[in-house]
């Protein structure tokens, strides 16, 4: 299998199962518990049914939407994911100018691995900055500091790991960043030599946002889990997102809001956007899919605050599915991800082809040429 074979998201994740060892393959493809919530936020989508028009004259078809003052050219984005350079030595620079070149938002974490200043200096594409709230306040200083100076379009603070997943595949595997050279992870590197001698080759694994702060994100071998629940803050409460979205003073969004309260006190604190998402199913296992709890939430405050659709996304259709409900963008992770350690840029580059190819022949088929012609009309719901 190549990358002229990958078509669909099933294809990518194939095709990175077999260049990554193992741990790292799991880390991606992993989440909470019993992955029940995983799986729930694809099938969601099926539960709906679509409705399309005909006769519709779609010869010209516009994808393009406008979410929290940035306009993109589709209606999907990268969404911002930790360890890139472990899934290919490129990491975020590949991500970053594969989203460029398709016209989309890229979003960079605050366990990135390419610093913001570098990938500001490379895309002018919009970049969303993702910010974890640390004990340590001179780090959430610095980190707010440096993607105000590296000129980000958009600060989204997670609000859903307050601690960490239980992630089975990771205690199983042992998975830790930076990898642990372990006599399982040495065989693991043996059996995918080319993804062994590309990161070893490569200038060294660091977390470059938070390398003058922490050591543990670093020196020392540390699951995502364990970092989540030793460096982040659990006292974080809704005065301190309020603080940090009046010094962030532009689009500010909450990322893994599923609670229709949640998205009212959203809007009182100021933010410009919230992500209904619960992080791919890799925290609350049991949470329900951000696709069912979308027109709750957007029926409740989809006309003060854009409301963007996160999880489980893989096809073009589930897209046109959250968008007819109200969500003004979606925005994925795995779907890039697996794409990213298939090929580099150009895996990223053709997960999003595929997904724009997708989104504009299923547009036509539903008998529309702009996004804002889709609404629930459009829709139905199975009886579960
Ligand atoms: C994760 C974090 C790092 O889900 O976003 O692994």
């Amino acid at each position: 299998m190549r990358l002229p074979d990958c078509h669909s998201f099933k294809d990518f994740r194939m095709l990175a199962k077999r260049r990554l060892p193992g741990p790292i393959f799991h880390y991606i493809d992993g989440a909470a518990d019993d992955e029940i919530t995983y799986r729930r936020n694809t099938e969601a989508y099926d539960a709906c049914d679509l409705v399309p028009n005909v006769l519709a004259g779609v010869d010209e078809v516009d994808m393009g939407v406008e979410v929290m003052g940035q306009k993109l050219a589709m209606p999907i984005y990268c969404a911002p994911t930790a360890l890139q350079r472990l899934f290919h030595h490129d990491g975020e620079r590949a991500v970053a100018k594969a989203a460029q070149k398709f016209g989309t938002m890229v979003g960079v974490s605050s366990l990135g691995t390419v610093s913001v200043e570098e990938l500001s200096e490379t895309i002018s594409t919009p970049k969303m900055f993702q910010f974890y709230f640390h004990k340590d306040r001179g780090l959430n200083d610095a980190l707010l500091e440096r993607a105000k100076a590296a000129k980000f379009d958009v600060m989204a603070l997670t609000v859903d790991t307050i601690t960490g997943g239980n992630r089975e595949r990771d205690l199983k595997t042992g998975f830790t960043s930076p990898p642990r050279l372990t006599l399982q992870s040495l065989m693991s590197f043996a059996a995918h030599p080319m993804w062994a001698l590309n990161y070893f080759t490569h200038p060294a694994f660091e977390l470059p946002h938070l390398k003058d702060h922490v050591s543990a994100g670093t020196n020392l071998a540390t699951s995502v889990g364990d970092y989540f629940s030793t460096m982040l803050d659990q006292s974080m409460n809704w005065r301190d997102a309020e603080e940090l979205c009046a010094k962030w003073n532009g689009q500010f969004a909450l990322k893994g809001i599923m609670s229709v309260a949640d998205a009212k006190r959203a809007v009182d604190i100021g933010c410009t956007g919230i992500m209904v998402s619960n992080h791919g199913g890799r925290q609350l296992d049991g949470s329900r899919a951000p696709f069912d709890q979308l027109a709750e939430i957007v029926d409740a405050v989809g006309d003060q605050i854009d409301v963007i659709c996160e999880g489980g996304i893989q096809r073009g259709t589930h897209i046109l599915k959250a968008l007819s409900i109200g969500a003004k963008a979606c925005s994925g992770g795995r779907l890039y991800l697996y794409a990213l350690a298939a090929a580099g840029q150009a895996g990223v580059e053709r997960a999003l082809g595929n997904l724009r190819a997708e989104i504009e022949r299923d547009m036509k088929l539903m008998g529309v040429t702009k996004i804002d012609q889709l609404s629930v009309e459009n829709l139905r719901f199975r009886r579960r």
